[in-house]
């Protein structure tokens, strides 16, 4: 006989007597489980992405038995499924494309199963965050375990960042400062174990958001793949699930407006990723958190940059787990009363109580309030003519004397047009240009791919020339740096400003006042405007053809219209 005082979900499966229990126990019996695993214990599901073609998380069916063994212990009776696995480096056109589609194989894998409670297996960047956004549509205890990052790489005695090095190398190798043997050699130092990517970039900066939304257990985001404590971590969070079932901790009681308040001021405190942004919106979308972009910039704009990582800073996500991690940066901000202390967390308790113990073994790594990184990090949200629905601009990774800037367009329709045009050397264009890559966003290409960093013209990287500013309604990866506008709302394609610039055209950027205009006038415009044609991708139906009519701009998160909003739990139908 169970011992458990509560009857869970899932006890509308295992718990039946008659045909319709025999269905739901005798099959699952095939698989060697004792008969007492159905006597009314909570069930816990581990959603996993781990695969081979998702580079980052290929070791997470190892560590999903970490899970296993600490819900056995606790009490709980696990259960491992799959989910589509979106990997950043193999996957075409783009991962970020996937994200929506994966939510809803988490959000109906949770709803039509026997599940009481989840851990979200996550890595690479969009596992995260379709996991979580899944799992928030259902609004079930859930519990974030990361696969952890890789350890630093290493060439020729230095230390070197996934994603960071690699933008550099290749300018170097561009420019004639490294040759091809170097820059084939370096392929096998930069990522060496098992783990995602190791610099401060999107997989880092998520790890955090869960962390600091309370998602996950402390230190989930900064202990490396390859360390036990990631695998004793793991078994801990095991056991934690099983007991938030019983206290019914659900999701919503986490993931409130104070919970992404506090997630907000830790990015700025990262240097995170510009895709945090969305993220974190089409997250709040899902649960029922009014959220705009407005708030990344207010909430933002006062938080130091602490953490000293690439691509903002020097260090890698290894010397950060020595220095501390998280909950350091926590418990510095929440000092200064710059959080929302008893914000819940996964643990039951506020997350300052969480970090009160932390301390910093290595201030180059994690450096106090008075000597940041950056004064101002944070992400800045500009707004003018050319971006009426709002742009983003990461401070922290742009260069200071580019921050206010006037200078002509050099416009390329789509990222087919910039690669072909690049590298001519009979290009109107010199280190006061503004480039300008247009019908790249959400709708323009399916997925709003990370090529709004794009490399600046050879010629110009051969005088020595390191930054120029770049505005497209693209993303970027969080590895990347530069003065890169991003996530130009309206983008190109539904018909926004950004689509009517022209070669020549003057654009002003003044991020301490947050403008981003063109010297044109609204009748200019308005003329432009009436003769343009959109420059959509060709589409051959499926799964991009949905996406394409239901994809909201990225200032509401790049989530699809009819997946926004929390569902529950209730089946609408049974089977038997
Ligand atoms: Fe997977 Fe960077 S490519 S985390």
């Amino acid at each position: 006989m169970s011992s458990e005082t509560r009857k869970f979900r899932s006890a509308e499966w295992f718990g039946r007597a008659g045909k319709d229990g025999f269905i739901h126990r005798s099959w699952m019996r095939n698989q060697g489980f004792p008969g007492d695993v159905f006597d009314g214990r909570p069930v816990i599901g581990i959603c996993n992405t781990w695969s081979e073609l998702t580079p980052c998380n290929a070791h997470l069916r190892a560590l999903a038995e970490r899970v296993k063994n600490g819900i056995w212990e606790a009490g709980g009776f696990p259960l491992e499924f799959p989910v589509m696995s979106t990997g950043e480096t193999n996957l075409r056109p783009t991962a970020m494309l996937f994200r929506n589609l994966v939510s809803m194989d988490v959000e109906e894998s949770i709803r039509g199963n026997p599940i009481d409670g989840v851990v979200l297996m996550c890595g690479c960047d969009k596992t995260t965050a379709s996991l979580v956004m899944g799992a928030a549509s259902c609004d079930v205890p859930a519990i974030v375990v990361s696969g952890g990052p890789m350890l630093n790489g290493k060439f020729r005695g230095k230390d070197i960042g996934s994603g960071t090095d690699l933008w550099r190398f290749s300018e170097d190798l561009n420019a004639g400062k490294m040759t091809l043997q170097e820059f084939t050699e370096a392929e096998s130092c930069m990522h060496r174990s098992a783990g995602h990517c190791m610099s401060m970039g999107t997989a880092s900066t998520m790890s955090g958001m869960s962390e600091s939304l309370g998602l996950s257990l402390p230190y989930n985001s900064s202990i490396p793949a390859v360390d036990s404590r990631r695998s004793v971590l793991a078994q801990m969070s095991g056991r934690r699930i099983v007991e938030m079932v019983r206290e019914d901790l659900t999701l919503s009681k986490i993931l409130t407006r104070e919970a992404f308040e506090n997630a907000i001021r830790v990015n700025g405190a990262l240097g995170g990723s510009t895709n945090a942004v969305i993220h974190l919106l089409a997250i709040a979308g899902r649960i029922g958190v009014p959220m705009t972009l407005e708030d990344w910039d207010r909430i933002g704009r006062d938080t130091p940059t602490l953490v000293d990582l690439m691509p903002s800073g020097r260090f890698l996500m290894e010397d950060y787990c020595y220095a501390g991690g998280l909950p350091v940066v926590i418990k510095a901000l929440s000092e200064r009363d710059m959080l929302h202390d008893d914000a819940l967390t996964v643990t039951g308790n506020g997350i300052a109580e969480n970090c009160k113990d932390a301390t910093n073994w290595n201030e180059e790594v994690i450096r106090p309030f008075d000597n940041p990184l950056v004064e101002q990090g944070g992400i800045a949200v500009l707004r003018g003519n050319l971006a009426p629905g709002g742009a983003v601009l990461k401070p922290s990774a742009a260069s200071p004397h580019l921050l206010r800037h006037r200078g002509p367009a050099v416009v390329f329709k789509t990222i087919e047009h910039y690669r072909e045009r690049i590298a001519d050397p009979n290009l109107q264009v010199d280190e006061n240009s503004v480039l300008v890559l247009q019908n790249c966003g959400p709708k323009g290409y399916p997925g709003m791919a990370e090529v709004g960093n794009m490399g600046l013209p050879p010629k110009l990287l051969a005088k020595g020339i390191t930054d120029m500013v770049r505005i497209s309604d693209a993303r970027m990866s969080g590895t990347a740096y530069g003065t890169v506008i991003l996530h130009v709302c309206p983008e190109a394609a539904a018909g926004g400003p950004l689509g009517l610039i022209e070669d020549g055209d003057v654009i002003e950027l003044d991020v301490e006042s947050r403008r981003l205009t063109v010297d044109l006038s609204d009748e200019e415009l308005a003329r432009r405007s009436a003769r343009w044609k959109p420059v959509l991708p060709k589409l051959n139906g499926g799964y991009q053809q949905m996406y394409v009519q239901h994809v909201l701009q990225a200032s509401q998160g790049a989530d699809l219209d009819f997946l926004v909003g929390c569902r529950g739990t209730a089946v609408p139908r049974e089977s038997h």
